[in-house]
């Protein structure tokens, strides 16, 4: 009998408990924490002491490992990128709500983010879900977002043109803008590919509005939705400590990475897992 437990923490979420993510796990165990993402669509883990190889070979019991195009990675591993913010820069990497990669036309399945470096305080990540969120819409809402697709882009936040990072002190951290050249369109409303139920799938920090619509046309109704997914009831605050690594599902939830920490160092190792298209 598997000795894991699955608590879940209210908004958003679980925390598996009982595995140890240094080991092999077993297909009984790896089924037990598969089902967790795949039900909460967001999985924590404490007290871990994984190298960035057993950081590597977990994520490859899920699938192939997706390279992102943008970030610096960790030296030695081309495989995880670097999320850092040392003490004298002011601008971190996720500092928004957005979900990975939706840039992408298989947008990536899910990001394994291992805390190595923390702040004594602060540097929270917050995570809306976005099932939660489609369903507490009005059915009338609802039929009509199904209808709609919407735009995606990494131009305006990784490329040459960006406005997110222009003239801040991200340029160490991020780089390869060249890269940032298409655009992607996706459903507004998916079907999550692993769990079948529906998730809102636009998000603040790459969609830049419905497709067949204008920025202008799309913007308020983007606006409504962005503000009603982060509402309280849909999220939870992740508090990091020494040994900490969140899963979370890009088509299922958002995040956002707070930037409270301000003279402090926070190192983060992060693995993105490839998706596929969404319907
Ligand atoms: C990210 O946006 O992937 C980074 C999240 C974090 O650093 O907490």
């Amino acid at each position: 009998m598997s000795a894991i437990e699955v608590k879940p923490c209210g908004g958003v979420g679980a925390e598996v408990l009982g595995v140890d993510l240094a080991a092999d796990l077993t297909n009984s165990e790896f089924a037990t924490v598969r089902d967790a993402f795949v039900e909460h669509g967001l999985i924590f883990f404490r007290d871990q002491n994984i190298s960035p190889e057993q950081h590597i070979a977990f994520a490859k019991r899920w699938g192939d490992i997706n390279v992102n195009r943008f970030f610096k990675p960790v030296d030695g591993y081309p495989q995880i990128a670097e999320v850092r913010k040392e003490p004298d820069q002011t601008v971190n990497i996720g500092g928004g709500w957005h979900t990975d990669h939706s840039y992408d036309v298989e947008p990536a399945m899910g990001s394994i983010l291992v805390a190595r470096e923390l702040p004594a305080t602060g540097g929270d990540t917050m995570f809306a879900n976005m099932y939660a969120a489609y369903e507490a819409l009005s059915d009338g809402l609802k039929e009509t977002l199904l209808g709609l697709k919407a735009v995606h882009s990494s131009r305006h936040v990784f490329g040459d043109e960006s406005q997110a990072y222009r003239g801040t002190d991200i340029g160490d951290r991020l780089g390869n803008s060249k890269a940032a050249t298409q655009d992607s369109v996706h459903p507004v409303v998916i079907t999550h590919p692993l769990s079948g139920k529906k998730a809102l799938y636009v998000n603040m920090g790459f969609t830049l509005r419905f497709d067949g619509w204008t920025a202008e046309e799309s913007k308020p109704l983007m606006d409504y939705l962005y503000t009603h997914a982060c509402q309280p009831q849909f999220t939870t605050t992740f508090k990091w400590k020494n040994g900490s690594i969140a899963f979370w599902d890009n088509r299922a939830t958002w995040h956002y990475a707070i930037n409270d920490y301000q003279g402090q160092r926070r190192l983060m190792h992060r693995i993105t897992l490839e998706g596929c298209a969404l319907h």
